[in-house]
């Protein structure tokens, strides 16, 4: 594997394998990478000649400066898992390569920006539309895979490229799990013993979801259950539990074409997410 920390030399790399012919699939991450990463590389592996992972942990997506300070960086692990799974190229990059002082970005993109997560992480995703933006410059992919653990990114990202006119196409992968039901996450490692076990309330509560709705059930009595079975969860603190249209991540109603479950909680000191598309 190829390994870059500076914009001009990966894109210079690239820029010759794109010129002979290549095509290109990007991973970006932001490291301590678990299966749920892996699965994306493997998706672009199928689907690309040369497949490019990043990273790069974005200090313009973190509102709080604690979670960016304990945010897990074990670089060596990760280049060895990647080495393994056969990564092509690794880009990553120091702070300093990726930003000038005083950068500002700001793309307009709606309401999307500032419902579930947006609300409870305000500028979370112009920090990372800003160092998507960045990659997608640097590297320029023609196809770029992102995990639909993090459902509405892909939609912020998808409106991004759409608004931008980018020449990317985005691919959605499915959410890895553990096999109790768990979705991976680099921020799993912070569960304490206690924590793991409650941890599972989020995917139980998915799953009661897309079987209410399977049997029939109203959305407004599915998102009750949901959000009730996850309040009564000892250590658990829930943030939201929407039942969205998989489009527009607004109130989902009887005519949207697609339906997502989604959630987030605070399981002792750590902040999870999860969702299902239940339709
Ligand atoms: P990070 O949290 O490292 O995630 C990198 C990619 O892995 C994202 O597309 C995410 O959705 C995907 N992913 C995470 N957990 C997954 C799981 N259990 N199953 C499948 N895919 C999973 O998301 C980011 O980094 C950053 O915001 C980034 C896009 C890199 C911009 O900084």
């Amino acid at each position: 594997m190829k390994i870059f920390t500076t914009k001009n030399e990966v894109s210079q790399y690239l820029h010759q394998l794109k010129s002979a012919g290549k095509t290109v699939g990007f991973v970006p991450t932001m490291g301590a990478l678990h299966q749920g990463h892996l699965s994306l590389l493997a998706q672009a592996q199928q689907q690309a000649s040369v497949v490019v992972c990043s990273i790069f942990v974005n200090p313009t997506q973190f509102n709080d400066p604690k979670d960016l300070d304990k945010y897990p960086r074990p670089i060596e692990a990760d280049i060895q898992k990647l080495e393994q799974a056969g990564c092509d190229v690794l880009f990553n990059p120091a702070v300093t390569e990726m930003y000038a002082d005083n950068e500002n970005w700001h793309l307009d993109i709606g309401e999307l920006e500032h419902l579930l997560e947006g609300k409870f992480r305000p500028g979370h995703y112009q920090g990372v539309m800003q160092v998507v933006h960045k990659l997608f410059d640097i590297v320029k992919p023609d196809l770029a895979f992102f995990g639909q653990k993090d459902y509405q990114q892909v939609m912020v990202i998808s409106r991004m490229i759409s608004l931008l006119g980018l020449p990317v196409k985005l691919v959605m992968c499915p959410i890895e799990r553990e096999a109790d039901g768990l979705a991976m996450s680099s921020r799993n490692i912070h569960l304490t013993a206690d924590d793991r076990l409650h941890s599972l309330v989020l995917s139980k509560a998915l799953i009661q979801a897309k079987t209410g709705f399977d049997g029939g059930e109203a959305l407004t009595n599915i998102q009750q259950q949901a959000a009730d079975l996850i309040s009564h969860e000892p250590g658990t603190q829930l943030e939201y539990f929407e039942i969205a249209d998989g489009e527009t991540l607004r109130e989902a109603n009887s005519s949207s074409n697609s339906i997502v479950a989604l959630v987030a909680a605070r399981v002792g000191n750590t902040r999870l997410i999860d969702n299902v598309i239940i339709r």
